[in-house]
C-alpha cells in the first residue's frame, strides 16, 4: 500500500498583513503613577514613550480576529480558503482550550487551529511552520497570528517589566507564490536560560501562593540584554546565509521590539548599512512579545519606511529562551 502525499512543491510568501492596536494609549507618566520610575529613565533605558493596553471589551481572541480579518482582506483570501490557523501567544488566559479554534470559528473557519508558545519569538516560529506547510503542498493558505495581552500578566509595581510589556495583535496570510517570499528559518533554543523570563508563580504554584491570584511575567532583563545583541547577530547572519541574501541587499531590518538599545546594538553587530530601514515601533508600542514583529512590519509599511515587496530580515527572541529569524518579502497591508 502507498500512502498518498502531496508532491506539488511550491514557494510560499506572506500575502497580506493586518494588525490590531488597542485603543488605549498608556504614557510613561501613567505607568509611573504606580511604578517607582520616571519617563526619562524609561525612555533612556528602553526607548519606549508609549504603549497600548487592551481596554474593557478588548480580549486576546477579539484582537486576533480583528487583525486576522484585515490580513485576509489585504491578501484577498476568503476565510473558507484557509487550511490552518496558528496563534502564537503566551498570554491566552487558559491553558485549555487553546485560543486558535475560537478565533477560527469567529472567522468562519473550520480548519485545523492551534496555539504555539515560543515567547516573543512565537510569530517567527509560526511563520516557519506556515511556510513549510504551504511549500510542501500540505495546505494552500495558513493564517498566522501573533497576539498578546501582557497587561493582564504584569505586576504594575515591578521595575523590571511594568514599563516594557504591552498588548496588540498582528496577522499574516501565508500562501503560494511564484518566488520565495519567506526564506529558510534560522532558529533554536537554550533551555539552560529558562529561568530568565518566566510566569511566576506557575499555574500549579498558585495553589501554594496565598497572595497571588494569577501569574505575572518576571524577567532578568540584564541577562537578556547581555545575550540578545550578540547571540542574535549570529542568527541574523545564519538567516541571511540560508536565504543567499547579503546584509546590504536588505531594505529593512525588523527585529523583535524588545528594547530600542538592543535593536541598535544588534544592528551595529550585524554591520547593517545605514541605508537599511530599521523598525523602531517599540517607541510607540512597547514590547508586545509575539505580536511585536507583525506590528513593527505594519508600522514601517504604514509610515512608508518600507514597501510591500521589499526584502526584510525578521529576528525574534524571548522566553525559553527561544529564537528564530528569516529573510522575507514584505506583504501588502489592507488599505
Ligand atoms: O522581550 C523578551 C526579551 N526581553 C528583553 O529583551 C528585555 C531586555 N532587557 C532590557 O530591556 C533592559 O535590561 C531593561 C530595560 C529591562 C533594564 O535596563 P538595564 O539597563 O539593564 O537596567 P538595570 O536593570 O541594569 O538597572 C540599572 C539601574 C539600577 O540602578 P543602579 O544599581 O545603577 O543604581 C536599577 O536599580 O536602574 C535602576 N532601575 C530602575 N530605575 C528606574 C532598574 N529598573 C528601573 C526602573 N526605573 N524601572
Amino acid at each position: 500500500m502507498t500512502i498518498q502525499q502531496p508532491t506539488d512543491l511550491t514557494h510560499a510568501a506572506m500575502l497580506g498583513l493586518g494588525v490590531h492596536r488597542p485603543e488605549r494609549v498608556v504614557t510613561n507618566d501613567e505607568i509611573c503613577e504606580v511604578l517607582d520610575s520616571t519617563d526619562e529613565w524609561i525612555q533612556t533605558r528602553s526607548g519606549i514613550r508609549t504603549r497600548r493596553f487592551a481596554g474593557e471589551g478588548e480580549t486576546l481572541i477579539g484582537m486576533s480576529i480583528s487583525a486576522a480579518e484585515k490580513a485576509l482582506a489585504a491578501a484577498g483570501v476568503e476565510a473558507a480558503e484557509v487550511g490552518c490557523v496558528i496563534v502564537a501567544t503566551s498570554t491566552h488566559p487558559e491553558h485549555t482550550p487553546a485560543s486558535a479554534p475560537q478565533v477560527a470559528t469567529a472567522l468562519g473557519i473550520t480548519a485545523a487551529a492551534f496555539d504555539i508558545s515560543a515567547g516573543c519569538a512565537g510569530f517567527c516560529h509560526a511563520l516557519n511552520l506556515a511556510a513549510s506547510m504551504v511549500r510542501s503542498g500540505a495546505e494552500k493558505h495558513v493564517l498566522v497570528i501573533g497576539v498578546e495581552q501582557l497587561s493582564r500578566f504584569m505586576d504594575p509595581t515591578d521595575r523590571g517589566t511594568a514599563f516594557i510589556f504591552a498588548d496588540g495583535a498582528g496577522a499574516v496570510v501565508v500562501g503560494p507564490s511564484e518566488s520565495a517570499g519567506i526564506g529558510p528559518t534560522a532558529w533554536g533554543s537554550d533551555g539552560s536560560q529558562a529561568h530568565v523570563i518566566t510566569q511566576t508563580p506557575s499555574c500549579m504554584g498558585l495553589r501554594s501562593h496565598t497572595d497571588a491570584d494569577h501569574p505575572v511575567v518576571q524577567m532578568e532583563g540584564t541577562a537578556v540584554f547581555r545575550w540578545a545583541p550578540f547571540a542574535m547577530a549570529e542568527v541574523a547572519h545564519e538567516a541571511l546565509r540560508l536565504a543567499g541574501v547579503s546584509v546590504d541587499e536588505l531594505d529593512a531590518f525588523i527585529p523583535h521590539q524588545a528594547n530600542l538599545r538592543i535593536t541598535q546594538t544588534l544592528a551595529r553587530n550585524i554591520k547593517l548599512p545605514d541605508t537599511v530601514a530599521v523598525a523602531t515601533d517599540v517607541i510607540d508600542s512597547g514590547n508586545t512579545s509575539a505580536a511585536s514583529v507583525p506590528l513593527a512590519m505594519e508600522a514601517m509599511l504604514r509610515q512608508d519606511e518600507a514597501s510591500a515587496g521589499d526584502t526584510a530580515l525578521l529576528i525574534a527572541f524571548g522566553a525559553g529562551l527561544s529564537y528564530a529569524g528569516q529573510v522575507v518579502t514584505l506583504p501588502p497591508l489592507a488599505r
